[in-house]
């Protein structure tokens, strides 16, 4: 049985007081929080230390929303998975979709990243997902499967156990047009089997599968009710306390 995660990227959202503020509210609400469902909050790099901190006596986990693939050097603004597993900080989000976009990251930075936070023993979380033209050439399939392969090239399957998968389609993230439940379930149906492809079905039956795209208090309940969809990646409504709480609620 796969384990429930629901994860809160807050972006480039909240100064360190505002993060704290979301984090104190997020600590007290997780004392009704069922052990049944993982609780995970990504801030940004300038609050990733202070919310480790208030929130470690809590059952709430933390991770960074990026890192180098290098472990130190000269690579002006860029943290190293080092500097995370130092902080204490056990899980990261790889290749998001506005990392790609916005940033250039290819597949290969991608490939680095994930062998470089498994090397620390990080847990990745790996981003894929098509972009609208895609979807409406109906390519969504070949460009998931063409992202898990290149992403995953030489990471053996022991490592594989580690990586959890956000499904995030691009034309669903912030826009309020979620994927429909069965669009999301069909995704995660289909990156398992590519998963069971290149490794093997009993690693595919074990990935843990988060989707991602306007997540909200609204449409939680029937996407997390879908066979293959073990949890969400929320954006938007991770940066309000109570709507995230409603979405864990609806996780197990
Ligand atoms: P929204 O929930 O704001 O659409 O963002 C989704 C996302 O990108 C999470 O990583």
């Amino acid at each position: 049985m796969r384990k429930k995660l629901i994860a809160g990227n807050w972006k480039m959202n909240n100064d360190v007081a505002e993060s704290l503020i979301l984090a104190e509210r997020l600590k007290v609400l997780s004392e009704e929080f069922d052990e049944r469902v993982d609780v995970l909050v990504c801030p940004p790099f300038t609050s990733l230390y202070a919310v480790n901190d208030a929130l470690r006596t809590s059952g709430i986990k933390v991770g960074a929303q990026n890192m180098y693939f290098q472990d130190n050097g000269a690579y002006t603004g860029e943290i190293s998975p080092k500097m995370l597993k130092s902080m204490g900080i056990k899980y990261v989000i790889i290749g998001h979709s506005e990392r790609r976009q916005y940033f250039n990251e290819t597949d290969e930075d991608v490939n680095k990243k994930l062998k470089a936070a498994l090397k620390y023993s990080i847990i990745p979380i790996l981003c894929i997902g098509e972009t609208l033209k895609e979807r409406e050439e109906k390519k969504e399939k070949q460009v998931i499967k063409n992202q898990v392969i290149r992403a995953l090239e030489n990471i053996k399957s022991s490592d594989v156990d580690k990586i959890i998968v956000a499904y995030e389609p691009i034309w669903a993230i912030g826009t309020g047009i979620n994927a429909t439940s069965m669009q999301a379930n069909e995704m995660a149906i289909y990156c398992r089997s590519c998963i069971s492809e290149i490794y093997s079905s009993s690693l595919a039956d074990k990935l843990t599968i988060l989707y991602g795209g306007s997540v909200k208090a609204g449409n939680a309940k029937e996407i997390l009710s879908q066979s293959d969809i073990d949890g969400a990646l929320v954006g938007g409504a991770s940066l309000k306390a109570e709507e995230f709480f409603k979405i864990i609620n609806f996780a197990k």
